[in-house]
């Protein structure tokens, strides 16, 4: 099974392609199960992130903090939108897990991507000097 977008880090790879499958459960899911969903991927997101930031302390990944950032931003919206025990609104939580996988998606595709291109020796380091906020650009 591959993940939308591949890496070709491994583990990576293989962690991204576990959690997809997991958003896509979403819309098949109950509404009285998307609570113990919600748990089941905000858990597996949590372990992913772990192992990610193993993999990239071990291997000297540079930005290293910036992505471990991500990762605490992207956990604070998982915290953000827990359901409830007393209760929840199973539409509201719906367009939730949507934006979630989308910041999941995008992370991927951007802080991953990098991380993963200088795991494979492939970075350009004129790309990472070239990198600005929006602001910056004018
Ligand atoms: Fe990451």
């Amino acid at each position: 099974m591959h993940p939308a977008i591949v890496l070709g880090v491994p583990e990576m790879d293989a962690d991204h392609a576990v959690i997809e499958p997991m958003f896509e459960r979403v819309s098949t899911t109950p509404d009285a199960a998307l609570a113990d969903l919600f748990r089941e991927i905000e858990a597996e997101v949590i372990a992913h992130f772990a192992r990610e930031e193993a993999l990239m302390e071990r291997e000297g990944v540079p930005v290293l903090h910036c992505h471990q950032a991500q990762h605490r931003l992207l956990l604070g919206e998982f915290a953000a939108a827990r359901p409830s025990q007393d209760g929840f609104d199973a539409a509201a939580l719906r367009e939730r897990f949507a934006v979630l996988a989308g910041f999941v998606a995008g992370h991927v595709g951007s802080v991953d991507r990098v991380t993963a291109q200088f795991l494979g020796g492939t970075l350009d380091p004129a790309l990472v000097q070239a990198l600005r906020l929006p602001d910056d650009a004018a």
